[in-house]
C-alpha cells in the first residue's frame, strides 16, 4: 500500500465517522509563544480543548505538518542513529472536543489499524497510564486485548502534554511487535523498551486537564480525544520496511542522493547511511520550515532551523564536496508538491537560504573541526570536552552543540553539556539580556470587551472591572494609576502588526490622557491615571484621537496595497515576515532570497499608487478560513485565526488578506505611497520602510523644495541635477590632480633655493625645512629630489587638516653614519611617531614641537657617526 493512499484511507474512515477533515495549519505556531515549532496534530486545536473556542464541529481529523527538534518534544540528536526518529514527519490524528472519549478513541484506532489497513491483531499491544484502570478495562473486555499485551506505564510514557503549560491527559498507546529480529534480545524486552521491537504506532490521549505554569492541572470543562500517529512510521509498517527511510515516502530523496554522490544507500558503511539519513530528514524539516517562512538566525525557532541546516552541512561533507541541496529541494518539491504546494511555490528562495546559509558556515565548519581535532588531542585522558571548549566552538564557530556533540561522540569523546550550559548562561548575563517576567494576569473568563473601533471612534461604556497591579478591584481613589476594564471600547490593541490607538478617556466633567491599552483575557484594559474616584459601574466615554487612527489606516492599507505589489512582481513566494503599521510609516517584512533592484522597487511603488489612484474601495467581509484560503485570500502564518470566523480586507481585483485591523474606505483616502528604504535583514529577509498621506507628501515637498535650490545652484533644471553634479566632482578631480602636479613641480623648482639653505652637520649636509604648501604625501618625492641634488640628510614637515606630518630622509651613501633607530626612538620622546625603512622615517604628530631644528642639529651633532 503506497503512503497516498494511506493517507487518504485515514481521513476517509474519520470522516465516515463524523469527523471534518481540517487541513494541516503551518509549521510556524500562530500566536503561541510556548511552542517553537508545530510538533502535534492538536497545536492547531489547543482553544478548543482549552474551551477558549468553539467550531461548528465536535470532531476533527487531519494529517499535520510536524517538526521535533527543539524544546519539550526534541528528536534532532537521534536522528540519523535511530530507524525511526525524524525532525520532520507528518502527524495523523483524530481529534474530540468534548464529544466521544477513551471508549470510542481507542475502537476508532482499533478498527482502523485491524480493519481498514490490516495490520496483524496479534501483532498489536496496547499501553496504558498506571492509574488508569478505564482505559485498561476497555482494551481488555471491549477490545479483547489479552491482559499480557495490555502494559501499565508510568507519566514519563503515558502521559502526554503539549509543552510545560497547556492541555495534557493520561494517554494510551499502541504497539506493533516487529518480531524478535529487531530487538534488544533482554528478557524484559516489551512495549515502553527503546530497542526497535516495540514499535509505538498510535497515541491516543484523553485530555483531561490544563497544566498551569505552578505545575498544577487544572481540570477542562470538557474531556477531549487527542490523538497522533506518525504517518512515516506506520507506513514502515505497512510496507514492511526496516526504517522509514526505506518507505517510498523517503525513496525519492534516497535515490537523488546515491545518484548525486555515487553512493549506495544500501551497501554503504552504518556511517554513511546515517549521513544518508540525515541529510533526507534534515532537507525535510528545513524545507518545510523555510517554506512557511522561518529562516534561520540565532535565536528561537529560527536558531532551531540553523541547528538542523548546520547539522545537515556536517553531514553533506561526508558524502560529496558539491552543494547538493539544490537538487533534494527540487527532488523534495516534485515528491510532495502536490500535497504541499508551498514547496514549489517556495522553490527558489528555499534553494537560495539553503544555499547561502551552507556557504557561509562552510569555512567555519573546516576551521571549527581543525579546533575540535586540537581538543581531542588536548584531552585524550579524559576523553571530554569541556563545556568551555564546546562554548568556544559556538561562539566562535557558530558550531550548535549538537555538531559538537555528534563530532565528539565519533571520536569516542563526550561533551560536558552542563559546563557549556553554564557558560551560555554567564554570556546571557553579560550581555545583560534578562528572562522574560511573567506579568500575565488572570482575569475573570465572564469578563469581555466589544471591540467598537472598526464603526465609532466615540464609544460611551460601563466600567466592568477595574485593574491595579493586575488584580482585579471595585473601585479607586482620584490619582491611581489603573486600567479600566469597559463592556464596550474603540481602542484598537496592537495586533497584525497595527500599533495601539491613542485617545482620552471623559469621566463626568474630567477628561485624561490614555497611557496605553491592552488585551488581558477576552477584555480590553485602558491604562491611564484616574482623574476622579472611579468604581465598576460607572460610565465612562472613549475617545479615539482620530488623526493618530486615520494615518495608522493609510498605512494599514498601504501595507496591503504593498504586499500585493510584491507578490505581483516578485511571485507568490514572498511571504511576510513581520509588519509594523503605525501613525508615521509603516515597515513590512518579508522573505525573498535577493537584494530588491531599483528598478523592481520604482515599479512597486508605481502599482501601489496606481491602485491608490483608482480609488478602489476597501471591502470587509466575514467568512470562513476554507472559504477564504480557497479563493486565494492572503492568511499570515504568524496569526491566530478562528477557521470558522475570519475577516477579509479585499481591494477587489487586487489584494484579499485575513485581517483584524482596522482600514480607510477607499485606496484613494492614502493619498499618497512613498518607499522610503529598502533592507536586507539577513539572507532571506527584506525589509520595506514607507509613508503615506501627509508623511508622503511632507517627503516629496522636502525632496522637491532640494532639488529646486540644487538646481538653482547649479544653473541646470531638475532632470540634469544628477549630471551636473556628477560633471562637478569629476571637474573637481581633475583640478586636485593639476593642482597636486602643479606643487610638484613648484617644489621641484624650489629645490636649488631650498638647497641654499642646508646646514652642514658634523660633515653632513642638513636641511630642516616646513613646506606648508605640500601634502603629506608629497613630502617622500622633494626628499628624493633634494637627495638627488645633494646628498644629504632632510627632515621635512608639514600641516595638513591640523595635522602634522614629517619626513626624514637619508642619502644611502650616509646611511652608515646615522641609527635611524636611535633618530626615531628619541623622535618619539618629542612626540613624533613614526617608522621606517634603512633610509627613512615618516610619521605624524599632534603638534610640532618648538625649537624642533636646533634639537635635531644637536642630536646629530652628538650621534651622528664618522
Ligand atoms: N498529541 C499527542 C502526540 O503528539 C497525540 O497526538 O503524541
Amino acid at each position: 500500500m503506497h503512503s497516498r493512499d494511506i493517507r487518504k484511507k485515514f481521513i476517509d474512515f474519520f470522516v465516515e465517522h463524523g469527523h471534518t477533515y481540517v487541513q494541516s495549519s503551518a509549521l510556524i505556531p500562530a500566536q503561541d509563544p510556548t511552542l517553537l515549532f508545530t510538533n502535534a496534530g492538536m497545536n492547531q486545536f489547543k482553544d478548543l480543548f482549552l474551551g477558549k473556542e468553539t467550531r461548528s464541529y465536535k470532531r476533527a481529523v487531519s494529517i499535520q505538518k510536524c517538526i521535533r527538534a527543539g524544546g519539550k518534544h526534541n528528536d534532532l540528536e537521534n536522528v540519523g542513529f535511530t530507524k525511526r526518529h525524524l525532525t520532520f514527519f507528518e502527524m495523523m490524528g483524530n481529534f474530540s472536543f468534548g464529544d466521544y472519549f477513551k471508549r470510542d478513541a481507542i475502537r476508532f484506532a482499533w478498527d482502523f489499524l485491524t480493519k481498514v489497513v490490516q495490520l496483524e491483531q496479534d501483532k498489536l499491544y496496547a499501553s496504558v497510564y498506571k492509574l488508569d484502570d478505564e482505559a485498561y478495562a476497555i482494551w481488555q473486555t471491549e477490545i479483547g486485548l489479552p491482559q499480557e499485551r495490555i502494559v501499565r506505564l508510568g507519566e514519563a510514557d503515558n502521559f502526554w502534554q503539549m509543552g510545560d503549560t497547556g492541555p495534557c491527559g493520561p494517554c494510551s498507546e499502541i504497539y506493533i511487535d516487529r518480531g524478535l529480529k529487531y530487538g534488544c534480545g533482554q528478557a524484559a524486552c516489551a512495549p515502553g523498551c527503546s530497542c526497535d521491537r516495540f514499535l509505538e504506532i498510535w497515541n491516543l490521549v484523553f485530555m483531561q486537564f490544563d497544566r498551569q505554569a505552578d505545575g498544577t492541572d487544572k481540570p477542562l470543562k470538557h474531556t477531549g480525544v487527542d490523538t497522533g500517529m506518525g504517518l512515516e512510521r506506520l507506513v514502515a509498517v505497512i510496507q514492511d520496511k526496516d526504517s522509514v527511510f526505506e518507505t517510498d515516502i523517503f525513496e525519492p530523496l534516497i535515490a537523488r542522493l546515491e545518484e548525486l554522490t555515487g553512493r549506495s544507500y544500501a551497501q554503504a558503511t552504518p556511517e554513511i547511511q546515517a549521513a544518508f539519513r540525515v541529510i533526507v530528514d534534515h532537507i525535510r524539516s528545513s524545507c518545510f520550515a523555510l517554506a512557511d517562512g522561518c529562516t534561520p538566525s540565532n535565536e528561537g525557532r529560527g536558531y532551531v532551523l540553523r541547528k538542523i541546516i548546520r547539522r545537515a552541512a556536517l553531514f553533506c561533507q561526508k558524502l560529496s564536496e558539491k552543494n547538493i541541496f539544490p537538487d533534494l529541494v527540487q527532488t523534495l518539491a516534485h515528491q510532495m508538491g502536490d500535497i504541499y504546494p508551498e514547496l514549489t511555490v517556495s522553490q527558489t528562495h528555499i534553494t537560495a537560504l539553503l544555499t547561502s546559509e551552507t556557504e557561509k558556515f562552510a569555512h567555519n565548519l573546516t576551521h571549527g573541526q581543525t579546533i575540535l581535532n586540537s581538543y581531542f588531542q588536548e584531552n585524550n585522558n579524559t576523553r571530554i570536552i569541556t563545556g568551555a571548549q564546546a562554548f568556544k566552538l559556538y561562539d566562535t564557530y557558530g558550531f550548535p552543540l549538537e555538531l559538537t556533540n555528534v563530532i565528539a561522540h565519533e571520536h569516542g569523546f563526550t561533551v560536558d553539556t552542563q559546563e557549556f550550559e553554564v557558560e551560555m548562561e554567564k554570556q546571557r548575563l553579560q550581555s545583560g539580556k534578562k528572562l522574560k517576567t511573567d506579568d500575565t494576569c488572570h482575569m475573570d473568563e465572564s469578563l469581555f470587551t466589544h471591540f467598537t473601533g472598526y464603526d465609532e471612534h466615540v464609544t460611551q461604556s460601563k466600567i466592568i472591572g477595574i485593574l491595579v497591579n493586575n488584580t482585579l478591584v471595585q473601585e479607586v481613589p482620584a490619582g491611581t494609576l489603573c486600567s479600566i476594564i469597559t463592556s464596550k471600547s474603540p481602542f484598537y490593541i496592537e495586533c497584525g502588526g497595527q500599533i495601539s490607538d491613542e485617545g482620552t478617556v471623559k469621566i463626568g466633567s474630567y477628561e485624561t490622557k490614555l497611557l496605553g491599552i491592552k488585551k488581558v483575557g477576552t477584555t480590553s484594559a485602558a491604562l491611564l491615571e484616574a482623574p476622579t474616584a472611579l468604581k465598576v459601574g460607572d460610565t465612562v466615554t472613549l475617545i479615539v484621537d482620530m488623526p493618530t487612527r486615520l494615518n495608522t489606516m493609510k498605512n494599514h492599507t498601504a501595507t496591503h496595497l504593498l504586499q500585493a505589489a510584491l507578490i505581483t512582481f516578485l511571485g507568490k513566494g514572498v511571504k511576510q515576515s513581520g509588519s509594523v503599521v503605525t501613525p508615521d510609516y509603516l515597515r513590512f517584512d518579508f522573505t525573498y532570497h535577493e537584494n530588491l533592484t531599483p528598478e523592481q522597487i520604482v515599479l512597486i511603488e508605481d502599482l501601489v499608487n496606481k491602485k491608490i489612484l483608482e480609488n478602489l474601495p476597501v471591502k470587509t467581509e466575514h467568512t470562513n478560513l476554507k472559504e477564504a484560503t480557497s479563493r486565494g485570500v492572503i492568511a499570515f502564518f504568524g496569526e491566530k485565526y478562528n477557521p470558522e470566523q475570519v475577516r477579509v480586507i479585499e481591494i477587489p481585483g487586487f489584494s484579499a488578506e485575513l485581517c483584524g485591523g482596522t482600514h480607510v474606505r477607499a485606496t484613494g483616502d492614502i493619498g499618497l505611497f512613498k518607499i522610503t528604504e529598502v533592507t536586507a535583514l539577513s539572507a532571506g529577509n527584506r525589509r520595506l520602510v514607507a509613508v503615506t498621506g501627509p508623511a508622503a507628501l511632507l517627503a516629496f515637498q522636502e525632496t522637491f523644495v532640494i532639488t529646486k535650490a540644487l538646481g538653482q545652484e547649479f544653473k541646470v533644471t531638475q532632470e540634469h541635477i544628477l549630471d551636473a553634479i556628477k560633471k562637478q566632482k569629476e571637474q573637481l578631480r581633475e583640478a586636485q590632480q593639476e593642482a597636486k602636479e602643479l606643487k610638484k613641480q613648484l617644489s621641484a623648482l624650489l629645490v636649488p633655493t631650498w638647497l641654499k639653505d642646508t646646514k652642514t652637520v658634523a660633515t653632513v649636509p642638513f636641511l630642516y625645512k616646513h613646506l606648508r604648501t605640500l601634502a603629506a604625501s608629497d613630502l617622500k618625492d622633494t626628499a628624493q629630489e633634494l637627495i638627488k641634488a645633494q646628498p644629504g640628510i632632510y627632515f621635512l614637515t608639514t600641516t595638513e587638516n591640523h595635522k602634522a606630518s614629517f619626513f626624514v630622509a637619508v642619502a644611502p651613501q650616509l646611511a652608515h653614519r646615522i641609527n635611524l633607530k636611535n633618530f626615531g626612538a628619541w623622535l618619539k620622546e618629542l612626540g613624533l611617531q613614526g617608522g621606517g625603512s634603512g633610509t627613512s622615517i615618516q610619521g605624524g604628530a599632534v603638534v610640532l614641537p618648538y625649537n624642533l631644528e636646533p634639537q635635531i642639529v644637536t642630536w646629530l651633532e652628538a650621534n651622528l657617526a664618522n
